[in-house]
């Protein structure tokens, strides 16, 4: 059974999602850089070992990521998954889980990487917004790319209701990816993800729709 060790920093709806999911995988423990992360609780609630590892204690990046590392490789995973994880790890971190390091990020990427991503759709007037799920590399949200999921962006969106919008789209491709990945279903090949026997071809995503 893949053994999964999930990283949040805050709320947690998408491990949440993923722990609702029925997957294939053990939940060998839940992590957070914050104590108050609201996440902690509810994997607690489900019985689902957890920890903290403090970013603020630790004098640089660079020992926050040694001391994260050291608590993860305790749980041994087979993937670590970072489900609103917000801290920047260092390249030795993402060697160190080179190919079983995975997020999501709420946007279509490679467009809008980084933070606020839903005001810089909204500001630079895109049609269709999103989320990825993506193998880590060193450059930060540029990893290969499992799935993608689109949503419209409407005339009389809000900063909240476009960011709803995508969230309940991330709560739907992240467990599918985890799952495909717990199935050993997922390679990289010369950077992008390849997922054997495919699952077929989607139809174009048109926003706003055509007339007829
Ligand atoms: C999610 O929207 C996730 O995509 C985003 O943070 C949110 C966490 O929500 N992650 C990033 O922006 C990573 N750069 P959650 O704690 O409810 O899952």
């Amino acid at each position: 059974m893949t053994r999964l060790v999930i990283l949040i920093s805050g709320r947690g709806s998408n491990m949440e999602a993923l722990l609702a999911a029925d997957l294939p995988v053990e939940f060998a423990a839940v992590i957070s850089n914050r104590a108050t992360a609201p996440g902690l609780q509810t994997a607690a609630a489900r019985g689902i070992t957890t920890a903290v590892v403090d970013h603020t204690a630790y004098a640089d990046r660079a020992a926050f990521d040694v001391a994260l590392m050291t608590e993860i490789d305790r749980h041994q995973p087979d993937l670590v998954v970072l489900a609103g994880f917000m801290r920047v790890l260092t390249d030795a971190f993402v060697h160190h889980y080179a190919g079983r390091l995975i997020n999501v990020h709420p946007a279509l990427l490679p467009a809008f990487p980084g933070l606020h991503t839903h005001e810089r759709a909204l500001a630079a007037g895109v049609k269709l917004h999103g989320c990825t799920v993506h193998f880590v590399t060193p450059e930060v949200d540029v990893g290969p790319i499992v799935i993608q999921a689109a949503v419209p962006v409407l005339d009389d969106d809000t900063v909240d209701s476009l960011a709803a919008r995508v969230l309940a789209e991330e709560h739907r491709i992240f467990p599918q990816a985890i799952r495909w990945f717990a199935e050993g279903r997922v390679s990289i090949t010369a950077g992008r993800v390849l997922l054997r026997p495919p699952t077929g071809t989607p139809h174009a995503l048109i926003s706003p729709p055509l007339d007829d």
